[in-house]
């Protein structure tokens, strides 16, 4: 594997850095209302990550540091967006400086080593093979850039009312202008499991679609590897929106048996918004989901492009891009490359399973609580996700109630109270949750 070198070659004088932006006494840089404060990444090193997240104990109140996001406010809104840390921030600044300073340097094959770094800490977080994962720009273009490269012709898409919405708007409109047959099932008390899929996914079926981690209650598909095996025995394959799971929940696509995939990496994965990755099994690659869009280049073998001219080859010389590499075009975001390879690194060092067993202490206690102040859940009963979600009988007043105690929830669907906290969250910020609701 390459080793991870972007790091290194974009390593820079920090305090130069600090010089440049706090002179003159400027202490933070305006941004609207917001501010830049160099402070909180002052001596942040994105190559090496705290002992305090290492190990089978991570100290989680020294993990409330390194997110200064705590400061504003309680937020628990993180399946909406979830905040950087400053390992992640201190990165986007290196990159900042180099992009500022020193562009051009370095030239693009150590780039490319950098985009391989990426992929391959991706592709370990998920179980699958770096040669499986390119680029993506968001979870619902690469969606849709797999299904532009499937052949439906006479085919159907079976997927359910939990997919995410824009997916399902995208497989109405392809019903509509195209004729696709979609079957959407229905949710059976907020949560679906294989059965529900019987008798749905025929022979005609060429696509499952579903989200592993639903954003509308947080509930975790448990038969992902049951409902692939019904859609391969069918002849279909499985994708999987895994946005809200990644980076919260264990993921391995080789055990749960999936196909494809996607997700961008401001929710769970802690990075930035417009890049993410998207997983294509191997053998699938430009067979059954082929590329929609081109990316590569065209070598000219005639005068007086070439003086070498090779009588043994065409005048233009052109080979197909193979390997994950022909679904992306064009660079990547650079930004987002940065700030993935941090924040990737610190979801490695801390483990997922610290991270989703932190996490579930906080629902846990919620999902405890809430129903004795009249707020019902239809999130089921022991589920695995960091998301919860409640029936708001006067949601307008429970926001009030809430914004008021500076405490940042979403409330989605008219009335449903979305609470989704993370690894910088604690007791003590449900508990207040709970004072200011009861
Ligand atoms: C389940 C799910 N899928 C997709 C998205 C959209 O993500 P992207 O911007 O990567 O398309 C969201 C965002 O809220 C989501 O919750």
């Amino acid at each position: 594997m390459p080793k991870g070198i972007l790091d290194k070659l974009l390593t820079m004088e920090r305090s130069a850095f600090l010089k440049s932006i706090a002179g003159a006494g400027v202490a933070s840089l305006g941004l609207g209302s917001l501010s830049f404060k160099p402070e909180e990444t002052a001596g942040i090193n994105p190559d090496v990550m705290p002992a305090h997240i290492s190990g089978p104990a991570p100290d989680f109140n020294r993990i409330r540091e390194d997110f200064p996001r705590v400061k504003q406010e309680i937020y628990m809104d993180n399946a909406s967006t979830h905040p950087i840390n400053i390992y992640t921030a201190a990165a986007l600044h290196r990159y900042a400086e180099w992009a500022k300073n020193e562009v051009g340097e370095p030239w693009w094959p150590l780039w490319n080593d950098t985009r391989l770094d990426c992929k391959a800490s991706f592709a370990k977080l998920i179980n699958a093979d770096p040669d499986e994962i390119a680029f993506a720009r968001t979870t619902v273009e690469a969606e849709n850039n797999i299904l532009n490269g499937m052949d439906f012709k006479g085919g159907n898409l079976v997927t359910t009312d939990l997919h995410y919405s824009a997916s399902l708007y995208s497989f109405k409109m392809r019903e509509q202008r195209d004729g696709l047959k979609v079957k959407i099932i229905k949710h059976n008390d907020w949560k679906f499991n294989v059965k529900d899929f019987e008798g749905v996914i025929d022979k005609n079926t060429k696509l499952v679609a579903i989200t592993l981690v639903s954003n509308v209650n947080g509930f975790v598909v448990e038969d992902v590897k049951a409902i692939s095996d019904l859609a391969h025995a069918n002849g279909a394959i499985l994708y999987v929106d895994f946005i809200q799971g990644v980076g919260a929940v264990p993921v391995d696509v080789k055990a749960m048996g999936i196909d494809i995939a996607a997700c961008s990496t401001f929710k769970w994965l802690m990075g930035s918004k417009g890049f993410g990755f998207m997983y294509v099994r191997k053998d699938l690659q430009d067979t059954v989901v082929r590329t929609t869009h081109h990316n590569g280049g065209i070598t000219y073998n005639y005068a007086p492009w070439t003086d070498k001219v090779d009588p043994n080859l065409p005048e233009i010389i052109f080979k197909p891009t193979t390997g994950p590499g022909m679904y992306e075009v064009s660079y990547p975001s650079y930004e987002g490359v940065s700030c993935a390879i941090a924040s990737l690194k610190y979801i490695h060092e801390l483990g997922v399973n610290n991270i989703q067993n932190h996490n579930r202490t906080l629902t846990s206690k919620l999902a405890k609580e809430m129903p004795r102040l009249g707020y019902q859940t239809i999130t089921p009963e022991g589920n695995k996700s960091p998301i919860i979600v409640f029936i708001a009988k006067n949601p307008d007043e429970t926001m009030k109630k809430l914004r008021a105690a500076k405490i940042h929830v979403a409330m989605r669907f008219g009335n449903k109270l979305r609470i989704s906290p993370s690894i910088y969250n604690n007791l003590a910020d449900i508990d207040r949750l709970l004072e200011v609701l009861s």
